[in-house]
């Protein structure tokens, strides 16, 4: 997830050193590049790369940069690889102009070609050099240059806040749309940033930015002007007192619970990028003509691989062999030829597992698309094309956004597959939202006595057999209790001789086979099991599970990946029941490089 910083000062002064600070405190963002400008009269200083800060500050010696305006921006890359070239802040057409975005403008290849068509001179793959060129297009026609930006807000769609300065000029500009933006007023200067960490340690003074609005920034002041009409709105200064750490967790205790709350955000963006994507063609093509078609990948990743496998036979007829990364080897790729293909899912893209199972098939000619959260990572330069997750930085050990953003885009793609209209998933954020309100407080109620037990089962049937897996990874991951994820169909197989008086029995539950959950439960507590049902609300639940977690009503496919949420609270909070940290589970690490 990128972050932008911009100051306004005074006087002329060396404004590197704060760039590096700000630049520093918007890294638990996430990024693979760096850059740095600032604008001194009619001189625009520009220094950027890939790198870490203190690297790429160095290697261009970013202290020595002065100016009265400055911007420094952290790249997450999505549009176009890690490069110096794509880095951030880019130029105008005559380098009179320099701006830095965070977040993702969705119709950033079609803008390109406009801007080349229209002469524009065009250096770089990334959208927020679509951004500058956005806003230089219309001063090029004449317009001042609120009303440029104005113009330029319409023509970029996607979600992400947007810097912008020009040379001769005493003011920066910014606005928000989709993606945070907060300004702050100092003694002699004004900033903005996407987020607070960058600004509170210059001041505490701070506003904070609706979609649609403009931020002008002189030393002294500021000014909100709507893009609606360019009105000037009344904002009053709120004075910021919390601590440097729950501003980075937005306010939660735990990046986990954080980053589970962010999943509609993230699922929102996921689906605009996908509308524009031209890599969802190529997916789709392939998978349509493919002999066989694969989803692989390890823990998390695996599982989103089997709800896709579930939602591409129910939605689109077509059969997918999910795999566990490491079996490919043995199992399917002796097996394998070009005439198949393969989806790589990994957040990290860095998992060896993966990689290994990617470079065997590549060996044996079959196409490898990859689904990634990292671009740039080693996965994302091996295979045909990658569509990206959109999820910004996980900090958490345990995945959560990435789990539902690579389950939202199987069945993104799945619907495509059947000639569905995708616009059906746009729901999908908004439930997610009701899901979590729903289920928290009961969720929370709940933990305490189920964290009596260090032992569970997590079942789940069809849809929902990934998610009781992935329940049930979580739960083992972060509590560091067994917990089993099963089949529903299968606990009578084996595990039902473990039920003992109270045991609990997690059922994510399919709406489209309430009656053979029910049968399910009925055989644990009728042998005193105590049977926690996740579901739509249903009599046929209420009347036989001992207790129901109630989700919103949805489509199947859609109320499938919602009983996952509920299970990612309830690790969340045994674990913090029993004293740990969920970001950080003991023995584990985010990326595994690794056999
Ligand atoms: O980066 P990847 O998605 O390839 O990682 C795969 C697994 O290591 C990962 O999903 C792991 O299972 C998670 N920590 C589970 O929360």
């Amino acid at each position: 997830m990128c972050g932008i910083f911009g100051i306004v000062t005074k006087d002329e002064q060396p404004l590197g050193p704060i760039l590096i600070e700000a630049a520093k405190r918007l890294t638990y963002r996430g990024y693979d590049s760096v850059g740095a400008a600032t604008i001194s009269g009619s001189k625009i200083d520009l220094r950027k790369d890939v790198g870490k800060v203190d690297e790429v500050a160095a290697k261009y010696n970013f202290a020595e940069m002065t100016g009265s305006r400055g911007i420094t921006q952290l790249r997450w890359a999505t549009f176009g690889e890690p490069s110096q070239v794509n880095a951030q802040p880019h130029l105008d057409s005559d380098g009179d102009l320099v701006g830095a975005h965070n977040g993702n403008v969705v119709n950033n290849v079609e803008l390109r070609q406009q801007f080349i068509a229209e002469g524009l001179t065009v250096r770089s793959q990334n959208d927020g050099e679509s951004c500058v060129h956005a806003v230089e297009r219309y001063l090029n026609k004449g317009y001042d240059f609120i009303d440029a930006i104005r113009l330029a807000y319409g023509d970029l769609q996607g979600d992400y806040a947007f810097v912008i300065g020009r040379i001769n000029d005493d003011k920066l500009y910014a606005f928000k749309k989709g993606s945070g933006l907060v300004a702050g007023i100092g003694e002699g200067f004004t900033c903005v940033s996407s987020d607070l960490p960058s600004i509170l340690p210059l001041t505490r003074r701070i506003v904070r930015l609706n979609d649609g609005e403009i931020v002008i920034l002189w030393a002294d002041r500021l000014e909100v002007r709507s893009v609606k009409d360019g009105s000037i709105l009344t904002r009053e200064p709120e004075t910021v007192t919390e601590s440097m750490d729950a501003v980075q967790k937005g306010g939660y205790p735990h990046f986990m619970l954080k980053e589970i709350h962010e999943q509609s955000q993230v699922g929102r963006e996921l689906l605009h990028m996908l509308e524009s994507s031209p890599e969802v063609e190529t997916v789709l093509e392939k998978a349509r003509t493919a002999r066989h078609l694969y989803f692989i990948g390890c823990g998390t990743s695996y599982h989103a691989c089997l709800a896709g496998a579930v939602y591409f036979a129910q939605i689109a007829g077509r059969a997918v062999i999910p795999v566990i990364a490491p079996q490919f080897m043995p199992q399917y790729a002796p097996a394998v030829n070009h005439e198949d293909v393969g989806v790589f899912v990994s957040q990290s893209g860095e998992t060896k597992d993966v990689l290994n199972a990617l470079e065997a098939a590549e060996k044996r000619g079959m196409t490898c698309f990859g689904l990634a959260n990292v671009i740039g990572s080693t996965l994302t330069k091996a295979a045909v094309c990658t569509l990206p997750l959109c999820c910004g930085y996980e900090i958490s050990v345990p995945a959560t956004k990435t789990f539902t953003n690579q389950v939202l885009t199987f069945l993104y793609l799945a619907y495509r597959l059947a000639g569905r209209d995708p616009a059906a998933l746009a729901a999908v954020p908004e439930l997610m939202d009701a899901a979590l309100e729903m289920t928290a407080p009961q969720v929370e109620a709940l933990a305490p006595s189920i964290n009596e037990w260090n032992d569970l089962y997590c079942l789940g049937y069809g849809a929902t057999y990934p998610m009781a897996l992935e329940g049930a990874l979580k739960l083992k991951e972060i509590t560091y209790a067994h917990c089993e994820g099963m089949l529903s169909t299968e606990f009578k197989h084996g595990p039902l001789s473990a039920v003992t008086q109270g045991y609990p029995i997690l059922f994510a539950v399919p709406s489209t086979d309430v009656p053979l959950i029910v049968s399910g439960i009925n055989e644990v507590t009728c042998r005193g099991a105590r049977a926690i049902a996740i579901g739509e609300d249903d009599p046929r639940l209420r009347a036989n599970a001992s207790e129901v977690i109630v989700i919103p009503h949805a489509s199947p496919e859609i109320s499938a990946l919602l009983t996952v949420l509920p299970l990612q609270l309830l690790s969340y909070h045994m674990s913090v029941l029993r004293g740990y940290d969920p970001d950080f589970p003991r023995n584990l690490s985010k990326t595994l490089t690794v056999d």
